[in-house]
């Protein structure tokens, strides 16, 4: 499914001209496909099964989340994973069912804790000995966990958004004794039910061996507490990190296929180590909603410098793009008013933040681009909103959900009330 329609004199999303949308709410702005994220909801659900095992999706909050977000999510039957009180709470306050919440991250807080197992969430992923203190420390009920990983696995995706290279920051090494120390505490404790393992390799991922790779070495793991330990796991999370195509570069891998490989790898695995089949789960986030948003911006002054590079100047900035500065990512973008003619040159799109690094594309093909007009970079549904922040005082965008029935506000644009509603004299 495409998330978006060119034509000669406009872009749709769905049956809705973009045009309409930046004359009722202004620019910057960001736009949703909501239909396209339901699809992409369904695709990896059907995808992700197995005949031999029960599977999970978990939603990764952190991509984007809205009230809104959450609804959809349980719409269409995902659980939901959150690092954060914010998340948490969103989450709540969407009425989303809290046992099928999973909350990870590298250092949760005794409130974050604490909040999680008031809202009885279905699982607590323990990262480390200190976090598993503080969970022992204010436990009040039974609680079923995971133990994040790091097996060392190079997902070959950027430094950044790669999470189990040896030194990352994120879980316990498979090959340290530190580990199994902590697993075993769990084990023992009589409110805690260690249920499996935890991993997540990295973003924007395209080779499935990486997964497999992955997989076997949890497995393994599981084999040496079985047999060493006497521990037995009934839960394996592969982590999200599924690639999405930002720019003809990215060639993302077909979920239909190599899911049900990943499972009967998992299966064959499974019967040559000896270990029950147990319960699959992964996280996607940008796989489910980066594809299906696009930031609008109204084009200002052009620049052509005395070294002969080409700015076009758009109203938004790295505060509301901000992973090109974070990750060199690439995007691809369009004239809003003319998106099917031919580019005449490469353009560099900066923001108006006060930062050299303000690029939103280092190197964009368009056609001459006019004051007034507007572009569209495809693409940005993931860690766009999620990541937006109020540098330079620049206010967040609103974020528009479009239906094949209708287009709705589901963020509204900050204004400079909101802005200044914290600040004290
Ligand atoms: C633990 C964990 N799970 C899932 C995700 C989602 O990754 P992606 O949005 O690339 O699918 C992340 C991203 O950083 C993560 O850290």
């Amino acid at each position: 499914m495409n998330p978006t329609t060119l034509l000669p004199s406009t872009i749709l999303m769905n049956q809705v001209d973009l045009k309409t949308l930046i004359q009722e709410h202004g620019t910057p702005l960001y736009v949703m496909n909501e239909s396209y994220i339901r699809h992409q909801a369904q695709l990896f659900k059907a995808s992700f099964q197995h005949a031999s095992f029960q599977t999970e999706i978990f939603y990764a909050s952190k991509a984007f989340l809205t009230l809104a977000m959450v609804k959809l999510i349980e719409e269409e039957g995902l659980s939901l994973d959150v690092v954060s009180l914010g998340e948490l709470m969103t989450a709540i306050k969407a009425g989303f069912p809290s046992q099928r919440i999973l909350f990870h991250g590298n250092n949760k807080t005794l409130l974050e804790l604490q909040t999680a197992l008031k809202h009885k969430v279905g699982l607590i992923v323990v990262d480390n000995p200190h976090e598993l203190d503080l969970l022992m420390s204010c436990l009040t009920h039974p609680q079923d966990v995971l133990v994040r990983l790091n097996p060392g696995v190079e997902a070959h995706t950027h430094e950044y958004i790669s999470t189990t290279k040896h030194d990352s920051k994120f879980g316990m090494s498979i090959y340290s004794g530190e580990t199994i120390e902590m697993i075993e505490r769990i084990h023992n404790h009589e409110l805690l039910n260690f249920c499996g393992l935890h991993c997540h390799i990295g973003s924007q991922i395209f080779d499935p061996a990486s997964f497999q790779k992955e997989a076997y070495l949890l497995l393994e793991f599981m084999k040496k507490l079985k047999e060493k330990h006497l521990i037995l796991t009934s839960h394996l999370n592969l982590g999200g990190g599924f690639g999405v195509r930002y720019t003809e570069e990215d060639d993302p891998f077909d979920i239909q296929i190599h899911f049900k490989s990943i499972l009967n790898f998992i299966q064959t695995t499974c019967d040559a180590f000896n270990l029950d089949y147990p319960r699959v789960s992964i996280e996607p986030g940008r796989s489910i909603v980066a594809q299906a948003g696009v930031t609008i911006y109204s084009i200002g002054a052009t620049k052509t410098t005395h070294s002969g590079k080409q700015f076009v100047f758009v109203d938004g900035s790295m505060a509301d793009h901000i992973r090109t500065a974070l990750y060199q990512a690439k995007y691809e973008a369009k004239i809003l008013e003319r998106p099917l003619v031919e580019p005449q040159a490469v353009y560099s799109i900066a923001g108006k933040a006060c930062e050299t690094g303000d690029i939103l594309i280092h190197e964009c093909a368009l056609p001459l681009p006019q004051v007034n007009e507007h572009l569209v970079v495809f693409t940005t549904g993931a860690y766009h909103y999620s990541m937006a922040s109020n540098y330079n005082r620049l206010l967040k965008p609103a974020v528009i959900f479009v239906s094949e029935k209708e287009a709705r506000v589901i963020v509204k644009a900050q204004t400079i009330d909101d802005l200044l509603g914290l600040d004290v004299v």
